[in-house]
């Protein structure tokens, strides 16, 4: 397992008149992913951006977009978010009927793909697929808004999938997204995650960077 944690900014929580700006510190500033939280007001009720705006990130990016789709149907609308550019796709196994298929589908495009899972969702349903996936997401928060408390439980739920990674002897990223901040970094990188996404813990900060490695340092210090 690596031993270095990779950092996703969500720019959920950056300013949305200048995204550009977002990218470039963030990126400039030494983080791994930009995260790209896409909600359909359906899956989850919040509402964000969709393909035209994952394009227009994709021309200022250095850094692999990591997108997040909380939407429902997402088998419907997932091309289009690989066609914008998306380099890491990541759908929610509630969302999805027929979920090996769309994990077929990123990666027939050449992307990255991930399966996120809510916090109410059990971490073994992944058994039969996770060895075609690249990355799964623990959510620990229930999706939909940033800014939310951690939910404790979550890292629990991040031991079970490394333990379950371990037994059928695959190695996804394992990421976790929701009320990541220097205090809950380390809980979760100890239990195994290996990509931390914060929305709030950086940009809602004076200085997003700083704030950014502060989270990666926490989280190195129990590796
Ligand atoms: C929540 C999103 C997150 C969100 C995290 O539904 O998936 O990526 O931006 O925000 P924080 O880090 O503020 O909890
Ligand atoms: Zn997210």
């Amino acid at each position: 397992m690596s031993e270095r944690v990779l950092i996703a900014p969500s720019i959920l929580s950056a300013d949305f008149t200048d995204l550009g700006a977002a990218v470039r510190q963030i990126q400039d500033g030494g983080a791994d992913f930009v995260h790209v939280d896409v909600m359909d007001g359906h899956f989850v009720p919040n509402l964000t951006i969709g393909p035209p705006v994952v394009k227009a990130l994709k021309r200022v990016s250095t850094i692999p977009l990591d997108v997040h789709l909380m939407i429902d149907n997402a088998a419907d609308t997932v091309g289009w978010y690989l066609d914008a550019g998306a380099d890491w796709v990541t759908v929610h196994a509630e969302a999805c009927d027929h979920l090996h298929r769309v994990v077929q589908t990123i990666h027939s495009a050449g992307a990255h793909a991930g399966v996120s899972l809510n916090p109410g969702t059990p971490v073994e349903m992944l058994r039969d697929i996770i060895g075609e996936l690249d990355m799964v997401l623990i959510m620990s928060v229930n999706p939909g808004f940033g800014g939310q408390s951690f939910i404790p439980r979550s890292v629990e739920r991040v031991r079970r999938l490394a333990a379950l990674c371990a037994e059928e002897g695959v190695a996804p990223l394992v990421q976790v997204d929701g009320g990541i901040d220097p205090v809950t970094a380390p809980l979760v990188a100890a239990a195994g995650a290996r990509c931390l996404v914060a929305g709030s813990a950086v940009f809602c900060q004076e200085d997003p960077v700083a704030a950014m490695n502060a989270i990666r340092e926490a989280a190195h210090r129990v590796l």
